[in-house]
């Protein structure tokens, strides 16, 4: 019997959900959207798509969001940016409930794919612990050094899908995601990563005329930045494709984040005065993606430009701030 919905997408409420869910629709799919937000704090909410919201921790509300589903795209967690991360690991660790019940829900209901949305953080600390760092290969997790809290969380979660899969033959794919950005994303609140951080403050800068901003850190500790069309392409091409081993999804564009600054500042058009805050989160000092593993496998790579995905993030950020004020 055919199924139901075509795809879950669990954390359809989120940033990377919200844009998965707008294209898996766009190609005609039936989409059930699932996440534990009231459905006004949503990114994204589309009508088309069946919009339910449930704690995915509890196991019964993992088993009713799977139901009749072909594939599941599993991005719940509690997350965010170094502000979050750093200060909320307990929070970040209980995310092993909603990775852990999805996953056995999914698998007990004959699911044909099952997607987990893992994290560079799982690689280990010491070999990022420099700005011009050695691009980061899969093999880099282990032996096992992650990012206190929410690391630990994705690489036990990412390391259950491949026992499912050895033990049950249970279709698992993941990706290690890489800083991804874009419009309709957290831009405030704590939650919001170091791009839509940037776009935020001088958007403000711009609005208030008063050019200085905060940076968190020295300016020159560096990452690299995915543009969430790059992370859609990547997701799905890694759902339907062939190897069940994590594979790095993210940009090996490195800049520093005064770098990052720079872009955003040439695309406002204005010079901010920076005021480093050595005290606030930092996490590792450098970390960028090395993508021979998914050239090999797949023939691709996120190639977007940061300075173009900047352009239409800030444009996004600057409408929300401005909105905000008014
Ligand atoms: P997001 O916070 O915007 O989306 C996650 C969604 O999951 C949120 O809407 C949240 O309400 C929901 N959620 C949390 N707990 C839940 C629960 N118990 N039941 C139901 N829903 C729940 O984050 P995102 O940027 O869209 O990230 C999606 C996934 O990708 C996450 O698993 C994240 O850890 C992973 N990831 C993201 C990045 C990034 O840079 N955005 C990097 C690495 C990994
Ligand atoms: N968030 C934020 N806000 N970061 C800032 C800011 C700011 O205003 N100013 C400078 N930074 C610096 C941080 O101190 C950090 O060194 C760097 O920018 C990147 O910070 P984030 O974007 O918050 O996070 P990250 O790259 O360290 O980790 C993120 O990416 C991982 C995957 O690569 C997090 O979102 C993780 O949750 C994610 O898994």
């Amino acid at each position: 019997m055919a199924k139901q919905v075509d795809v879950v997408v669990a954390g359809g409420g989120g940033f990377i959900g919200g844009h998965l869910a707008a294209d898996l629709l766009s190609q005609g799919l039936t989409v059930r959207c699932v996440d534990i937000k009231p459905q006004h704090e949503w990114h994204q909410l589309h009508r088309d798509a069946e919009n339910v919201v449930a704690d995915l921790s509890l196991v019964e509300n993992a088993r009713d969001s799977v139901r009749d589903a072909g594939q599941v795209y599993m991005l719940a967690a509690d997350m965010g940016g170094m502000g979050f991360i750093e200060n909320h690991k307990a929070a970040c660790m209980m995310s092993v409930l909603t990775s852990t019940h999805m996953l056995q829900a999914a698998q007990e209901a004959g699911v044909e794919r099952y997607f987990y949305s893992s994290s560079a953080c799982v690689y280990a600390a010491g070999k990022q612990v420099a700005s011009n760092v050695t691009a980061l290969k899969e093999e880099d997790a282990y032996p096992a050094q992650p990012e206190d809290g929410y690391g630990w969380e994705k690489l036990f979660s990412e390391r259950m899908c491949r026992h499912f899969e050895e033990d049950y033959g249970f279709t698992c794919r993941v990706a290690r995601y890489h800083n991804v950005y874009g419009p309709a994303g957290t831009w405030t609140g704590g939650r919001e990563k170091a791009p839509a951080a940037v776009c935020r403050k001088i958007a403000e800068a711009v609005i208030s005329g008063e050019h200085r901003i905060d940076i968190w850190g020295d300016g020159r500790q560096t990452r690299s930045f995915m543009y969430i069309d790059d992370c859609l392409h990547g997701t799905q091409m890694l759902m339907n494709g062939p190897s069940s081993v994590p594979v790095n999804l993210g940009s090996s564009e490195l800049v520093t984040i005064n770098q990052l600054v720079d872009i955003v500042e040439d695309i406002a058009g204005i010079r901010c005065e920076r005021k480093y805050q050595l005290d606030a989160p930092q996490g590792v000092r450098g970390r960028n993606s090395d993508n021979a593993l998914i050239r090999e496998l797949y023939g691709w790579e996120p190639s977007i430009p940061l300075a173009e995905g900047l352009e239409k993030t800030y444009a996004w950020v600057y409408d929300q701030v401005k909105r905000a004020g008014s």
